[in-house]
């Protein structure tokens, strides 16, 4: 191996987790969940921005990862739907919804690496959706995004990380992906975060 190509003694997923780890606190951090989610009104407007990034980030990454059998049980904007529905907004209301402007991945290995970031919220959601329902009293209604997939979470996090590993062997995909992977994260803080409104709403 020369200096240039270090032993890597840890798979991609390490290495991607490490490298994304400033974006994820910048993203916790900025988001101020807990305040956030403090009123049911609060909740909404964080569902109704989460249903717009989804809508636009799900789309991009459908269209480079071109597995749909993989991608279906991990798409979550139905979800954001239905909690949006029971928190009272109407069908209408949700589909004028603001979306992020149209996002280009370049090739299935960005597009893991933007899934990385929507799957891997599925993690801290499981904390975040406990939170919520202790709060507000739902159960499962309501709380379908962050729910998320409940129990089969060790295990759909479990297959996404070995799919993942895949990428490891060409530096070349490993580095769209985790390129892609923090675009990701930046994109959705700047879109959660906005002080005011919804930015770039088109
Ligand atoms: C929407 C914003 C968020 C996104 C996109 C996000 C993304 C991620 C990602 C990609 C991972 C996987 C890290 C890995 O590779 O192991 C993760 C894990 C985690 N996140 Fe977040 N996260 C978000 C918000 C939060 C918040 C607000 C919290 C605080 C409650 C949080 C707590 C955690 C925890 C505790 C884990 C590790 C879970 C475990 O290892 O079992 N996340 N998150």
């Amino acid at each position: 191996m020369s200096p240039a190509n270090p032993i890597r003694r840890d798979g991609l997923h390490a290495r991607l987790r490490a490298a994304t780890d400033p974006a994820h606190r910048a993203l916790e951090a900025g988001l101020d969940w807990q305040a956030r989610v403090a009123t049911r009104a609060g909740y909404r407007d964080l569902l109704a921005r989460l249903h717009g990034f989804h809508a636009t980030w799900e789309h991009a990454i459908g269209a480079q990862l071109s597995d749909e059998t993989f991608l279906a049980p991990r798409r979550r904007l139905a979800l954001l739907a239905a909690d949006l529905d029971h928190l009272g907004l109407a069908p209408a209301a949700i589909a004028a919804l603001p979306q992020p402007g149209a996002v280009r991945l370049d090739g299935p290995a960005a597009a893991m690496g933007a899934l990385y970031v929507l799957e891997g919220s599925t993690l801290g959601g499981q904390l975040i959706g406990r939170h919520i329902a202790g709060l507000h009293g739902f159960s499962e209604t309501g709380l379908a995004y962050y729910r998320a997939h409940g129990p089969r979470t060790g295990a759909m996090w479990s297959a996404f990380r070995t799919r993942l590993e895949a990428f490891g062997d060409d530096p070349d995909a490993e580095a769209t992906l985790t390129h892609a992977a923090v675009a990701t994260f930046a994109a959705m803080r700047a879109w959660l975060c906005a002080p005011h409104g919804v930015p770039g709403a088109g």
